[in-house]
């Protein structure tokens, strides 16, 4: 269905898209939102609203057509004043727009400006995919999508403006397409994928930054005057700065209050910032880093900025957070594995690291399927001559001296005990030392006339091209086509420095960092593709890519390489926030930290790995009799859980980076007859009284049990009053509740 019928309602179950008489006024409803837009007489395109449900608009009031300046007949004495203050859906740079804008676009002389009006709209079921990059998907009657068309006679550029809602989600995504429909070049060098001008309020913005070893922390603080940029230039979308940000209303917190967030369908250079401006009005807007960003327009051709996930919440950031979790497990994540079960698996590095052979890792396979897990991931180290990290990456053929009959007889003996196998690869990268970049030194990123730069001993392939591409395929192909292989730990284990490409023309280099990425999603759609089944997990030197562009692809990701209990909570409150928990990749790694020297007894290792992706990386032979005992009473724990970890409604019920004693969640399922809560206390005070801890989501009316212990509490006792906590005492240890209703 595709229609451009004014005065006309389109509904898909929770949602709907009115469109006024006129034809220019546009109202897009889903079950707890309301967003609108309008068009001027002058054909300005005008953000009216964005926040709770509200059955009628005023628009012309919302948009202070009355005000000055913005009064029609003043329009040209005081453009520049008007084009500053009106709240642009879709601002352009340039012509009088002093705020930060969503386009910036020059003709082919090299002048700028754009001047963006109304041409008309499209109505039309289903969300469409973007071509290349990561789409959110739906069925035909489970969306819908508008369409606004905007051009610049002029420069002879429209932009496509992209809004899609869901059945049954919060979340509206957003993109934007730019088209050259003239005969000369245009230059691009910003295209935002979403812009969003709010009312004046005194926000907070929050942010989830950090670094190796510690990504994805919350960071909130107060947004004052001018502009508060969140990005990354490294070519991932970085430990540093994930792409999503938020603003809290004044009095918005956990539970209760207004935030209105963006979170990125994209896994390069990436810019989210929220600007005050001189009117109080708040902008806010996330895409592709203009920093490191610039593409030539030709005659005809099109580029879209990547899909951006709005959503607004009047119920604080748990509103938020299961707006995003429900709409990514239902229209982002590769669906097999969406909700279904995940293998728990030992990963060989922190047991191994590059020390292994066949005959190794036989030993370990037969203690893991005595354990009772599922697959056995080998990780760096089984190829070329991968002894350390000094070489052979780019050479992704077996090392015979490790896997003497190869790795198809390898995994043969695995499936023989019931294990599958994964495989590490970082195909993005070349050592210098390797057959590969003896036979393509030009196929490493560099700048001409400069060294090299190295990281981790390697270099960066040039995915802007072709060929390199094909090779990517071919060699990941050769294989994944000659051994059973049921899961790829996609690596990518440094930064795009000094980064030039020789494939790409003399002045198109300002296009490589989003060329690269076009070329990491070409190839992960690619084997998405020829291997639904594959089971592909992302990582990136930890969790240096953890974005929604790459769970497209990867239905979980590794969420950091720290594996201590403490630095954990933090991580994966922050990866939580926004990110499904059946994404977040945990391990119960050894006692003692490799990251952080501090140890940890093993329950306390297993609970804080109780959220996602599950698996075991420590070496077995470190193990007692009893904590072997343990791990196997783990994973029929998990095994029982993991469907509503899947599936479930996860709360935040205490914060460790708050209270700095504790942390505890509980997930619930949807039809709220089954939930888990845990608690992880690092330390406590001494000489307190016990105390109780809240759970949220559950029925009231309804009666638990809860497993170990005797009798029943209430629904609403358990929300109001709390979980009794036996006396826990001073030192680091947590508790696990598992609950059915009666
Ligand atoms: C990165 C990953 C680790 C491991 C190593 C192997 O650091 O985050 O999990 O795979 O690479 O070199």
């Amino acid at each position: 269905m595709s229609s451009r019928q004014a005065g006309h309602t389109e509904r898909c179950g929770s949602v709907s898209v009115e469109i006024g008489v006129d034809g220019r006024h546009f109202k897009l409803d889903t079950a707890k939102s309301t967003y609108a837009l309008a068009v001027t007489e002058e054909g300005y395109l005008g953000h009216a609203y964005y926040g709770s449900s509200v059955r009628h608009l005023n628009y012309d009031q919302l948009l202070r057509l009355d005000e000055y300046p913005q009064e029609p007949r003043l329009l040209l004495r005081e453009q520049s004043r008007f084009l500053n203050v009106f709240p642009f859906e879709f601002p352009a740079s340039g012509l009088g727009d002093q705020r930060r804008c969503a386009l910036e676009l020059e003709d082919a002389q090299g002048y700028p400006g754009c001047d963006l009006r109304y041409q008309d709209f499209e109505l039309i079921r289903g969300k469409p995919a973007l071509e290349g990059l990561p789409s959110s998907y739906a069925s035909e009657d489970g969306a819908l999508t508008l369409i606004i068309l905007l051009e610049d006679p002029h420069l002879k550029a429209r932009v496509s403006l992209y809004y899609s809602l869901f059945d049954g989600e919060e979340v509206i995504v957003r993109s934007a397409c730019l088209e050259n429909l003239g005969n000369t070049p245009l230059q691009l060098s910003a295209l935002i994928s979403a812009s969003l001008d709010l009312e004046p309020a005194a926000y907070q913005v929050l942010s989830l930054d950090g670094s190796w070893g510690r990504e994805r922390q919350l960071n909130l603080r107060p947004l004052g005057s001018g502009c508060l940029e969140i990005d990354s230039r490294r070519g991932i979308s970085s430990h540093e700065h994930n792409p999503f940000i938020a603003l809290l209303a004044p009095g918005a917190s956990q539970h209760q209050g207004e935030v209105y967030a963006l979170a990125l369908c994209y896994s390069g250079n990436h810019l989210q910032r929220a600007e005050l401006t001189e009117h109080g009005r708040v902008r806010l807007q996330a895409g592709i880093n203009p920093a490191t960003f610039g593409w030539t327009l030709q005659p005809g051709s099109s580029f879209c900025a990547p899909e951006a996930f709005l959503t607004y919440s009047a119920t604080g950031l748990d509103g938020m957070t299961h707006a995003y979790h429900d709409f990514m497990r239902s229209h982002l994540l590769p669906e097999p594995f969406a909700r279904s079960h995940r293998p728990v698996l030992a990963n060989t590095w922190e047991a191994f690291y590059f020390n292994f052979n066949e005959d190794s890792l036989l030993k370990f396979a037969r203690q893991a399927a005595q354990l009772g897990w599922e697959l056995v991931v080998v990780d760096d180290g089984w190829f070329g001559e991968r002894h350390n990290d000094e070489s052979s990456l780019g050479d992704w053929q077996v090392n015979p001296g490790k896997f003497p009959a190869g790795l198809g007889a390898f995994a043969r003996k695995l499936q023989d005990l019931g294990l599958s196998v994964g495989l590490w690869f970082e195909p993005e990268m070349i050592s210098p030392n390797s057959n590969l970049y003896r036979a393509h030194p030009d196929w490493a990123l560099q700048l001409p006339g400069r060294p090299i730069s190295q990281c981790r001993s390697q270099y960066v392939l040039d995915l802007s091209n072709p060929a390199v591409l094909e090779y990517c395929r071919h060699s990941l192909c050769a294989v994944l086509d000659t051994a059973p292989i049921a899961y790829l730990k996609w690596d990518m284990n440094r930064s795009l420095d000094c980064a030039g490409s020789l494939y790409l023309p003399a002045g198109r280099q300002r296009e490589l960092m989003h060329r690269y990425v076009l070329g990491v999603y070409s190839l992960l759609s690619y084997l998405r593709e020829r291997y639904p089944r594959l089971l592909i997990e992302g990582c990136s030197g930890g969790g240096g890519r953890f974005d929604a562009g790459m769970l497209r692809y990867c239905p979980q990701i590794w969420c950091s390489d720290d594996m201590d209990v403490l630095e954990r909570l933090y991580i994966q409150e922050g990866t939580a926030l926004v990110y499904p928990l059946s994404t977040i990749s945990c391990h119960v790694g050894a006692a003692q930290c490799s990251c952080t020297g501090r140890n940890w007894p093993l329950d306390l290792r297993f609970l804080s790995a109780l959220l996602g992706g599950f698996g075991y990386e420590l070496n077995l032979g470190a193990l007692s009799p009893g904590e072997l005992e343990s791990i196997k009473g783990q994973l029929k724990l998990h095994r029982a859980l993991e469907s509503l970890l899947l599936c479930g409604d996860y709360h935040r019920l205490l914060s460790v980076r708050e209270n700095g004693e504790r942390d505890a969640w509980c997930v619930v399922s949807k039809d709220r007859r089954e939930a888990l809560a845990v608690l992880i206390q690092i330390k406590a005070k001494p000489n307190t009284r016990s105390l109780r801890l809240r759970l949220i989501g559950l029925d009231p009316a309804l009666d638990y049990e809860i497993e170990g212990q005797e009798g029943c509490l209430g629904g609403d006792e358990l929300m109001h009053c709390g979980l009794p906590l036996d006396t826990l005492g001073a030192g680091a240890q947590g508790r696990l509740w598992v609950l059915h209703a009666r």
